[in-house]
């Protein structure tokens, strides 16, 4: 397990803590794995009734790092966000997300496969993907519209427009805003509230909602695809190479 990522099982909750504060917890390739593993495990484990993703004070989830896009656009790196994605969709433990601020790309569409949101005031959602070269990802391309309708989830995922806590929570996304401070506690008293129900019941509830799985993965089979290219695109490379050359 890299240090980047911790878990802990709390009494029937399983805390997928993403934790590289320097980096906006920006996820990498071995954080995908923990956080893939993590999820996998908790699916066979009936002690296991709810799962927690959480991220530190102020930034949930800087999205991919996007170091690893470069090396993966040159060929050098095998890509496992994949095996998160499908991890995520295939889920079948109730998910609640605590996000203690910023969320960007992946931190942001993994929100759409919970089941339960408490975010911190002041949190910005973004998913730059076309102003990086790219295209939505995590089945985002059909569950967002989904969820928060046409245009507005066409204004977050191919115009590149933030969208404020409050709008998210107008929207749907987001159950519960509240200060930095309180996010962990008030998303683990949530966690605690569905893990004291009859686990069948919210099992086949949170299935019969949550719609056709196979629709999601095939989804996600075809967004990897075009990201794959995307990835190689002359649009996209610029895009990474402007990211950190920024600061010079
Ligand atoms: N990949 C790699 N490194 C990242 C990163 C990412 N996705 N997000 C942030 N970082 C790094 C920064 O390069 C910086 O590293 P440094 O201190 O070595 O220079 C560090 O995290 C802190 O980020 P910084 O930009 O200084 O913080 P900020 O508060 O000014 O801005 C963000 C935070 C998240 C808005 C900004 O870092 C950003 O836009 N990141 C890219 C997000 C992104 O496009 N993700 C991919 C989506 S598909």
């Amino acid at each position: 397990m890299p240090d980047s990522v911790a878990v802990t099982d709390d009494t029937g909750i399983r805390i997928i803590r993403m934790d590289r504060p320097e980096k906006k917890n920006a996820l990498t390739q071995p954080m995908y794995a923990a956080m893939t593993a993590a999820l996998n495990e908790a699916q066979t484990d009936v002690t296991i009734r709810c799962i927690m993703l959480a991220g530190g004070p102020g930034a949930f989830c800087a999205g991919s790092d996007i170091g690893d896009f470069q090396k993966r656009a040159e060929g050098g790196l095998e890509s496992v966000t994949v095996d998160f994605l499908y991890a995520l969709a295939r889920n079948q433990k109730p998910l609640v997300a605590a996000v203690g601020g910023l969320a960007v790309g992946i931190g942001t569409t993994m929100l759409f496969h919970c089941d339960h949101v408490v975010a911190a005031t002041g949190t910005v959602f973004s998913t730059p993907f076309t102003r990086l070269g790219l295209i939505p990802e995590a089945a985002s391309s059909l569950l967002v519209p989904l969820r928060i309708g046409h245009t507005r989830a066409f204004a977050l995922l191919v115009m590149g427009r933030p969208l404020p806590v409050e709008e998210a929570k107008n929207a749907g996304l987001v159950n519960t805003v509240v200060d930095a401070a309180a996010v962990d506690e008030v998303a683990l008293k949530a966690a605690r509230e569905i893990a004291a129900l009859p686990a069948g019941a919210v099992a086949m509830a949170r299935k019969l909602m949550r719609g056709n799985v196979d629709d999601v993965v095939l989804q996600i089979e075809t967004e990897v695809k075009h990201f794959q290219e995307r990835l190689r695109s002359d649009e996209a490379r610029a895009a990474f190479a402007a990211f950190f050359a920024r600061k010079r």
